[in-house]
């Protein structure tokens, strides 16, 4: 079962934004804090595990991809790096090098968890095994499955998730697409959310656009135990989102975000740039996720040093014209204070009460 907090707000795992602090100052203010764990190596994951328990006592969530080891086609890399040169030559980087490892161990990051035992954990990108599911479950955790269709929401219930996280299309960030392609996985978060909330006997945590209190009360209207919610706390004190990229969300004109499989290799929603619209005419040739994001990592690094927006990974959501600067705390409690004066309204004025 999935029990939500007492805020039914949930601050999505956000790699590259959300690290010990973010979580632990949503977990103290009544909502769901989440260690984005994807990129940390074993090491490391366990000691945010154990910042955040020092921080609060408060539940939280640790979140990791699901991937298999990557053996890319030499040639695909080769291609791919040569392909980057011009965008290292702009930055000042020397030529590409294969690099030593294309992602973090699933498997060395799995084993954290279990040792660990945080209250929630939830995965993306794949799913989970019935016996990897039970294993979590023996040791205290809530499995919370990452779905963007109906039958993705069905496969996890079927391993015996706790709970789905319903990503529509209007998220920030990757997208956990597993079943099929990308193309024949984008449902809007309303329409994904009726649909496994009426199909399936299972909390569905839906995420994506919900970025104020009319959209937490919006998504609860339609069932969802809780809201996800990543762009939101974008510009939050605590979250590690870099100067650069805080400015072009602050700046973001509108219906900035596009989706993209450049910059990493899986297809993930952002705000377009040079590099993305440079790329579209041969995104189908890039390398999939991690090793095109192993290679753009370094010409990320040196763009943000250099304050450019132009190769940046600049995830946000679709709402993201609605993010607001703040602490965590209060970004989680007048989200929630917002919502529920939304629902007492509504209630006023549409049921007479
Ligand atoms: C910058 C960024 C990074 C993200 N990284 C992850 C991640 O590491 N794991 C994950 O499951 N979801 C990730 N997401 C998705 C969020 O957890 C959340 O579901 C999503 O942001 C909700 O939609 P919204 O952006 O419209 O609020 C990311 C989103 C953003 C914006």
């Amino acid at each position: 079962m999935f029990t939500a907090p007492s805020i039914p707000i949930v601050q999505g795992p956000m790699l590259g934004a959300s690290g010990v602090e973010l979580a632990a100052a949503v977990s103290r203010a009544g909502g769901l804090g989440s260690l984005a764990a994807a990129g940390l190596t074993a090491p490391v994951m366990r000691d945010a595990i154990r910042a955040i328990r020092a921080a609060t006592d408060k539940p939280f969530l640790v979140n990791i991809f699901v991937l298999e080891s990557a053996s890319p086609d030499p040639a695909v890399v080769t291609s791919a790096i040569e392909r980057l040169r011009p965008w290292r030559e702009r930055y000042g980087l020397p030529p590409q090098t294969t690099p030593a490892k294309w992602a973090e161990s699933f498997a060395e990051q799995f084993d954290v968890m279990l040792d660990e035992r945080p209250p929630f954990v939830s995965f993306t990108f794949g799913i989970l095994s019935r016996a990897q599911v039970e294993a979590l479950q023996a040791r205290g955790s809530r499995v919370i499955g990452t779905a963007t269709t109906l039958a993705e929401a069905r496969a996890w219930a079927a391993v015996g998730a706790d709970a789905i996280c319903a990503q529509g299309f209007e998220a920030g960030g990757h997208r956990g697409t597993f079943l099929k392609d990308v193309s024949e996985s984008l449902v809007g978060t309303v329409s994904l959310t009726r649909s496994i909330v009426a199909s399936l006997d299972i909390p569905v945590i839906a995420a994506g656009g919900i970025t104020d209190g009319a959209g937490v009360a919006a998504i609860l209207a339609l069932g969802a135990a809780a809201a996800q919610i990543g762009t939101a706390y974008l510009l939050a004190d605590e979250a590690l989102t870099s100067a650069v990229w805080r400015k072009a969300i602050s700046e973001a004109g509108d219906d900035p975000t596009r989706l993209t499989r450049a910059i990493s290799g899986r297809y993930a929603r952002g705000i377009d740039n040079e590099f993305m619209r440079a790329m579209r005419p041969v995104e189908a040739d890039i390398p999939a996720y991690p090793v095109q994001n192993a290679l753009t990592q370094e010409l990320r690094a040196a763009a943000t040093k250099a304050n450019s927006p132009d190769v940046l990974s600049l995830w946000a959501g679709q709402s993201v014209g609605l993010a607001r600067a703040g602490k965590a705390a209060d970004i989680t409690t007048n989200l929630w204070r917002d919502a529920r004066d939304i629902m007492r309204a509504n209630a006023r004025r549409w049921a007479g009460d």
